[in-house]
């Protein structure tokens, strides 16, 4: 962290720290600013770590594709980079669903379902989660969601919409620089106008990719299986995103 960051950070206290970031009221009450740790935890925080430099690539790679859907019509939190590690995003009620787009079974859905990782899906799936440490954020459908009063059916329908929308995005961008998209997951929040918009970030940690010549893990899950070499992974992906970006 540069200086000018940790004094920043000193002088005023997180209105919200979770796992990976710190979130900061600013003299704006409809923005916020979200600091980036190199903190890396899984299952639940069970397992905890530290990846260096991975806040400056999640910040750094969230940003730009929420730039890149900005100009593809799907709407973000994304206000101003103002670090390394540090970004504004506008101040969102966000719902306590977490949502995952998947193209090819890995992770949970290919131990669930006894499914050899890498197997192609015949569509994109998505899931939705319930947002409860305490319970290991269960899987739920949406009836679920619409009956505990998680999210009306309108707001399951368009953030649905959006993930499936964020998913083509992102894998054609991807598929120029040899990356496959496996799955992701996306958290969503409402302004007080009542918009949703997509929020959290899109980073190796909350993104499977493989690389499409050799199916290396370019992601998160070569620190949660202890594969090694994750900080040279964060570094690569960000290296190609960057290329993207150029284009
Ligand atoms: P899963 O296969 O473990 O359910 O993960 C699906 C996707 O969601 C994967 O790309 C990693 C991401 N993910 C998160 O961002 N946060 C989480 O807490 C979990 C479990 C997964």
């Amino acid at each position: 962290m540069d200086q000018q960051t940790e004094q920043l950070n000193s002088a005023q206290e997180a209105m919200y720290e979770g796992k990976a970031k710190r979130v900061y009221r600013t003299e704006d009450a409809g923005v916020y600013r979200v600091a980036y740790k190199d903190d890396a935890t899984a299952f639940n925080g069970q397992k905890r770590g530290t990846i260096v430099g991975k806040g400056v690539v999640n910040n750094q790679m969230s940003n730009l594709f929420f730039q890149l859907l900005e100009t593809k019509g799907v709407h973000t939190h994304f206000v101003k980079e103002l670090s390394e590690r540090e970004t504004l995003v506008r101040a969102l009620t966000m719902l306590p669903i977490e949502v995952v787009v998947r193209n090819l079974a890995a992770g949970s859905m290919a131990s669930r379902l006894d499914l050899e990782e890498g197997m192609k899906l015949a569509h994109p799936i998505v899931e939705f989660y319930y947002k409860r440490d305490d319970l290991g954020d269960p899987l739920v459908t949406t009836d679920h969601i619409e009956a505990l009063g998680l999210a009306t059916p309108s707001d399951i329908t368009q953030v649905k919409q959006m993930a499936l929308r964020v998913n083509e995005v992102l894998s054609d961008v991807l598929r120029t620089v040899d990356v496959i998209l496996v799955d992701f997951k996306l958290e969503f929040g409402k302004t007080d106008e009542g918009e949703i918009l997509l929020a959290d970030e899109i980073s190796p940690d909350t993104c499977r990719y493989w690389d499409a010549n050799t199916n290396e893990k370019l992601d998160k899950d070569r620190f949660r299986r202890d594969l090694g070499g994750v900080e040279n992974a964060y570094a690569e992906m960000m290296r190609r995103v960057r290329e993207v970006a150029s284009l």
